[in-house]
């Protein structure tokens, strides 16, 4: 038996200290995101404002549910949770709108903030151009493109964006670096 790895970077958290944070997520792409919210809070003396936007196109499609309500009553993390329009019941308490329209809504300062973003393409799509308008830069911004990884072991060579390997050159990105390769969203 062998063993291989571990491979890629991660979120570069001691170099967020003393910054607010906004992460913003989309249906299942909030697990990525889920251990470095916990970082955070468990050092939560360490940051500024912590914002937290998250959606899914239900309330069933919603993951951490749990987390969510505690993240929901705690007085130090600002969680703006939000469903497609129709995907609410009529108990819903949150916002209805999709996740780029409703971090717009929102409005983080840009200032001093780094934003951490995961979602489906077409989200990330959306919210990078809304990041931009509130006065985020690109290396203000980062995101993860899990999605793309299959082996992750750096052999099967299909997750690489030009020479880029994701698996093991990745898959924590600025956006910066993300707009310098040759993707399509
Ligand atoms: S996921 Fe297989 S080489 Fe990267």
């Amino acid at each position: 038996m062998g063993v291989r790895g571990p491979y890629g970077n991660s979120f570069p958290i001691e170099e967020f200290f003393g910054r607010n944070l906004v992460f913003v997520a989309g249906g299942i792409a909030l697990p990525p995101l889920r251990t470095l919210i916990w970082n955070c809070l468990d050092w939560r003396d360490k940051f500024g404002d912590i914002t937290i936007v998250y959606g899914a196109r239900t309330e069933a499609d919603l993951v951490y549910k749990r987390e969510l309500k505690e993240w929901q009553e705690r007085g130090d993390v600002r969680l703006v949770k939000t469903v497609d329009p129709g995907g609410n019941g009529p108990g819903w308490d949150g916002k209805v709108g999709f996740v780029p329209t409703i971090l717009e809504e929102a409005a983080p300062s840009a200032e001093n903030t780094i934003a951490l973003v995961c979602g489906p393409p077409i989200m990330i799509k959306f919210t990078l151009p809304v990041l931009e308008k509130l006065g985020f830069t690109d290396e203000q911004v980062y995101t993860t493109l899990e999605n793309r990884m299959k082996c992750g072991l750096g052999k099967c060579g299909r997750c690489n964006v030009g020479n880029v390997y994701v698996c093991k050159d990745g898959p924590v990105f600025t956006a910066k670096q993300v707009k310098a390769m040759p993707m399509e969203f």
